[in-house]
């Protein structure tokens, strides 16, 4: 069973993906590229949401964390103010150099900067601040990236997490994979430190894989 199949019923998927509008041009192109070769982008639900979080919060400034083809780098700054840009970070060097030929191929490699590296070394070495931040890498290493991300991030920014409900397997032991036990218990941790953190309100929404949206008080 998929994954999001497990976190909501099939008919609601079906529904959310059929009513919303079909993606054109490139992200078209990249989304069907993803499908055939296995590359994990955001699921339609999700890519919807942050295009409407985009708008209504028109950040300057993006930090994304797990860039893959660079599919939502994409998304993301066609929904932003003009001027507006994105830092990504991808650790897989292949998936780096298939983000810049897409990005170059959009037209926005003067907006789109992928940084070729580890995101746990990266983010301690980050400097400047953040209107949004899009969580999107290895879930067991979101509980360690979260601290620099509070820090990088501006009063009044948000914070998007993807996967955090992990096939249903957060919220249900039934689901429970042997193997994702340790991946589990620190998505487990990671949403406990988001709904606790002093600085942030927190929603936690059961679309896609399970997304989370914080916004820095
Ligand atoms: C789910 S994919 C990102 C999908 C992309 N955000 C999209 O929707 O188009 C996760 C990516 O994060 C990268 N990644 C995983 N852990 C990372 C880390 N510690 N630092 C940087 N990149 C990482 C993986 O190589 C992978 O390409």
């Amino acid at each position: 069973m998929p994954f999001e199949e497990q976190i909501t019923h099939n008919y609601i998927i079906d529904y959310i993906r059929d009513t919303l509008k079909k993606s054109e041009g490139i992200l078209a192109e990249l989304e069907a590229y993803a499908h055939k070769n296995g590359v994990p982008i955001v699921q339609k639900e999700v890519a919807s949401f942050l295009e409407t979080v985009c708008r209504m919060r028109k950040p300057m400034r993006v930090l994304e964390i797990g860039t893959a083809i660079g599919y939502s780098a994409i998304l993301m700054l066609s929904n932003m103010p003009e001027g507006a840009s994105i830092v990504s970070i991808e650790r897989d060097e292949t998936m780096a150099r298939l983000a810049r030929e897409n990005i170059e191929r959009a037209g926005l490699t003067d907006r789109i900067t992928v940084v070729e590296a580890d995101a746990e070394a990266y983010l301690k070495e980050l400097d400047g601040e953040f209107d949004m931040i899009f969580m999107d890498a290895a879930k067991s290493h979101y509980i360690y990236f979260l601290p620099e991300c509070i820090r990088l991030l501006k009063s009044g920014g948000v914070l998007v997490s993807d996967n955090i409900l992990y096939g249903g397997m957060v919220a249900n032991r039934a689901l429970l994979i042997r193997r994702k036990i340790t991946i589990v218990k620190r998505l487990k941790k990671y949403i406990a430190a988001l709904c606790e953190a002093p600085e942030l309100k927190t929603s936690l929404l059961s679309i896609g894989d399970g997304v989370s949206l914080s916004y820095k008080l």
